[in-house]
């Protein structure tokens, strides 16, 4: 190539300037998308030639080319060269050193609009695959918990205020439902995202007899985009996946912070294993949750990436512009990010050391079972918004005694109110409480233990 004349064309008299170069260039990130741009390339090939648009001979030496490249860049030896902008360019320019005058009829019938268009679909395809088995995975680690777990009881809380008593296993069970939906997201996602968009070439299709459902199939696609505008133009695809990301990073940051409070010495309900805490340079005696505090803060990032992204779709006009090559970084790093912390998390997971005594005791502490009492009043006849009221002078006596509503005799309860009897001792234990929410969804031990079993087959 002269110096003074562009890789696209010989319609240009000056150089770009070196930070034009900089500007405008891609490559140093979007090599990342070289295999599955292989990919595209190999089948738009195939088809050229099923078309009698290039020689069977040529297919052959593209073929042979990219395969070439294919290797060089696993192996790491390709040149990547600014000057060549990105990705598309580097390796069509290496195709044609490789194998001379057939490599510079590749680019016949397509674009690059079209072409980058299909190498975020294949490697999203790819990442969205990975992403289900990743959640599955951790799906698997809450269940090993859960099933030791069913037994084990815990403060369930609103407002962080000790509430209700609940199995611990059902709070685990919470966090599989919502990684089941967030699974069911990405599945979703994936069915707009595996349409092929390449035969929109620039935007208009192109006049060659091209066979695009032929390419569709060789490349495992669902289907063909139905308008050659929409298909280099929208990224709408990539924008729901990273809203899925976004939410099932939120789980996981809900569940980071329960885990960096339960990790507290106020709680003491669990001890994070050593290997995903640090210590402090200059406090000895710390132990820091570094590892859910970071799945905390990586969220903010994921969810920065997808305001990234619907900003950068929201003023572009119709069909393809230059905007869209920023939409990769921001994909890449939600990807990495996702993926690593979908990595950790089951290890982490798997690792806790679960402190029962301090749960139960925890729930003891808080009148768990008031709604229990309550409820007791309820069936011997009284209005629930009277047993209320009763129940609560009851917690306000027992918090001036210092004691729990089932440590108070007899006599006292009864003289809250008439109705009660010897069988309310039950249902004020954390047991009995836990016991009477039989339904499904409930906590009862019973219905926590099929719903665990109910959730196994579901990964099947
Ligand atoms: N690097 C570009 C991108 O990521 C590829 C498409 C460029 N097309 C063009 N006509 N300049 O979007």
């Amino acid at each position: 190539m002269r110096n003074n004349t562009k890789k696209w064309s010989e319609r240009f008299s000056e150089p770009t300037s070196e930070i034009v170069k900089r500007y405008t260039a891609s490559v140093n990130f979007d090599k990342r998308l070289a295999i599955v741009d292989i990919q595209g390339s190999l089948a738009h090939a195939e088809m050229l030639k099923k078309q009698k648009i290039i020689s069977s001979v040529d297919l052959k030496a593209i073929t042979k080319g990219l395969n070439q490249i294919k290797k060089e860049v696993i192996t790491q030896k390709f040149q990547w060269s600014i000057e060549l902008e990105d990705v598309h360019l580097n390796i069509e320019k290496r195709l044609i050193d490789i194998v001379g005058e057939p490599g510079k009829k590749l680019h016949t019938g397509r674009s690059r609009n079209d072409q980058v268009a299909t190498d975020m679909r294949l490697y999203l395809r790819d990442v969205v695959d990975q992403v289900i088995e990743q959640i599955k995975n951790l799906q698997k680690s809450i269940l090993t918990l859960a099933e030791e777990h069913i037994m084990t009881i815990m403060p369930g809380m609103t407002h962080l205020q000790v509430a209700q008593p609940i199995s611990f296993a059902h709070h685990l069970h919470a966090y599989f439902e919502m990684l089941e939906r967030d699974k069911s997201r990405f599945q979703d996602a994936r069915k707009r995202i595996n349409i092929l968009p390449l035969g929109a070439a620039a935007l208009a299709g192109t006049s060659y007899p091209i066979d695009r459902k032929f390419v569709a199939k060789l490349l495992k696609f669902d289907g063909v985009m139905e308008n050659s505008i929409d298909a280099v133009s929208d990224r709408d695809f990539l924008i729901e996946f990273n809203a899925a990301a976004s939410l099932l990073m939120t789980h996981l940051s809900r569940w980071s912070e329960e885990l960096i409070m339960w990790s507290s010495p106020f709680f003491n309900f669990v001890e994070i294993s050593d290997s995903f805490c640090t210590g402090s340079s200059i406090m000895p005696q710390k132990k820091n949750p570094d590892v859910p505090e970071l799945v905390r803060g990586k969220v903010s990032r994921v969810n920065g990436h997808l305001l990234s992204l619907l900003t950068l779709m929201k003023g572009q006009p119709l069909a393809y512009n230059k905007d869209n090559q920023e939409d990769k970084e921001p994909i890449f790093d939600v990807v990495d990010t996702l993926s690593d912390t979908l990595n950790i998390f089951p290890e982490m997971i798997v690792g806790l050391k679960i402190n029962k005594k301090e749960m139960e005791l925890a729930t003891l502490k808080g009148y768990a079972t008031a709604t229990d009492l309550a409820d007791y009043l309820v069936k011997k006849g009284m209005p629930f918004r009277e047993a209320h009221g009763v129940v609560a002078k009851a917690v306000k006596y027992a918090i001036n005694h210092e004691c729990d509503l089932s440590e108070l005799e007899l006599n006292t309860l009864q003289k809250f109110s008439k109705l009660v009897d010897k069988d309310v001792f039950y249902c004020l234990t954390l047991k009995g409480s836990i016991q009477s929410r039989r339904h499904v969804g409930g906590t009862a031990f019973i219905t926590v233990k099929n719903a665990l079993k109910k959730a196994r087959l579901k990964l099947k």
